[in-house]
């Protein structure tokens, strides 16, 4: 048993951050037993780990980020969604041809996670198998938790990223069965959004996802020219999210739909019908100039959310700081559009980042017994002002903090970063 005292905060529902100040946290293999204002009996003469004041909370959940788009983070946000991918993107896609750029970039980029407290994220590689293999190995011999994808696009992609369809097809099954025995790290589907989708593809995708029973990912209503474009192109699915449906890709894993900003009430069935996460990417849907998710709207209809950074739509993998800017966005929207949208509270963006998102790997994103002790200690946010309450502090961490604000972090109880 492993033992540690400070201050614990966490969201077990999206209403109220549940705070034991002053408290012991015990972990046994990994995972949180109990949490105790005074240590049991049981325990005593066992060795403490000593926090003092600084807080203990979850780690955070990416459930989308661009892992290749990351040396691009925070530059170039200049232009609308369409024109951005063509111009910034796409090119530096290609590069990922070349492995050896790869895994530069994915140590990089790895490091990076888990310095900013992400233990657990849902990852768009590129179309490159052996690229994105190496993502995924490196997750596993990490023991970070991952869905990982190598991507598909078959029409209307620059020539070095439009991949034949047949070979895409075989590609990913290549891949689902290199790494469908993962522990950590393991395979998902991502046909990239459905304007650079085929149908041959995305029902072909729809088998593999059935043979391998895997989960999808996808960008889903993310702008208005999304929207109408993949509506333009499939208009008998009804609705871009009833594209997935009807091409047989959901009901066999997870499904994660990034952005969900301009759904219809059948993006909604579908959405509700598959249990999906709509993702909320705050800093990327403005800086792509794209909109604003109906957050509060959504949860009122009883629909999953979660958040992501969306690297490079989004500058940082810091999930604290999409937290902040969840809140900032949700008043945005209350602002401009009172009949539909409320701000949310920033315990409902807290139990978006972590319990959750985290939801799609099992029990983590939270510190109940049961939970994994994935787990970070903050602090170095107080003032000599005032007293701050561990939520307070948590909230102030979300809202100013840094990645040195992180004084250890845990994976499935051991120290690591
Ligand atoms: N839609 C299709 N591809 C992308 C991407 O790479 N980023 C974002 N934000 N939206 C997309
Ligand atoms: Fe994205």
């Amino acid at each position: 048993m492993e033992l540690y005292h400070g201050n614990i905060v966490y969201a077990r529902t999206k209403d109220e951050l549940t705070e034991h100040a002053d408290s012991y946290i015990g972990v046994e293999n990994g995972i949180v037993e109990g949490i105790w204002p005074v240590l049991p009996e049981k325990y005593a003469g066992l060795p403490v780990t000593d926090f003092g004041e600084d807080v203990i909370i979850p780690a955070f959940t990416d459930l989308h980020v661009h892992a290749p788009q990351y040396p691009q983070r925070a530059l170039h946000m200049d232009i609308l969604l369409n024109e951005w991918l063509n111009t910034y993107v796409f090119p530096l896609e290609e590069k990922y041809a070349d492995p050896a750029f790869a895994h530069a970039v994915y140590d990089a980029f790895l490091d990076d996670l888990v310095k900013h407290g992400t233990m657990h994220a849902v990852i768009f590689g590129t179309i490159h198998r052996e690229s994105t293999g190496y993502l995924v190995e490196r997750m596993e011999e990490r023991g970070l938790y991952g869905y990982v994808s190598k991507v598909n696009m078959d029409t209307d992609s620059p020539a070095d990223l439009c991949e034949d369809t047949k070979e895409s097809l075989l590609e990913t099954e290549r891949f689902l069965d290199q790494y469908r025995n993962n522990r950590t790290a393991k395979p998902l589907l991502a046909p990239r959004f459905a304007p650079t989708c085929s149908w041959e593809l995305l029902t072909g995708l729809g088998k593999l996802a059935k043979k391998y029973g895997v989960g999808v990912q996808t960008h889903l209503v993310e702008s208005l020219w999304e929207a109408t474009e993949s509506v333009r192109r499939y208009p008998e699915c009804g609705s871009d999210t009833a594209i997935y449906e009807k091409a047989g890709l959901l009901g066999y894993g997870p499904f994660f739909g990034a952005h969900f900003i301009y759904p219809t009430p059948d993006d909604i069935r579908v959405m509700k019908k598959y249990n999906g996460w709509a993702i909320q990417c705050p800093e990327a849907t403005v800086n792509v100039i794209a909109g604003i998710m109906s957050t509060a709207a959504l949860s009122d209809e009883g629909i999953k959310l979660g958040i992501g950074s969306d690297i490079a739509g989004g500058h940082t993998p810091a999930i604290y700081t999409q937290i902040a800017k969840a809140v900032q966005f949700s008043k945005i929207k209350a602002f401009y559009e009172p009949e539909m949208n409320r701000a949310i509270p920033f315990a409902q963006a807290f139990y978006m980042g972590t319990k959750q998102s985290g939801s799609a790997f099992g029990n983590v994103g939270s510190l109940e017994p049961g939970y994994a002790f994935d787990a970070l200690v903050i602090g170095g946010v107080q003032d000599p002002f005032q007293k701050l309450s561990p939520a307070q502090s948590v909230e102030r961490f979300c809202c100013l903090g840094e990645s040195s604000n992180i004084h250890a972090r845990y994976l499935n109880g051991k120290r690591i970063g």
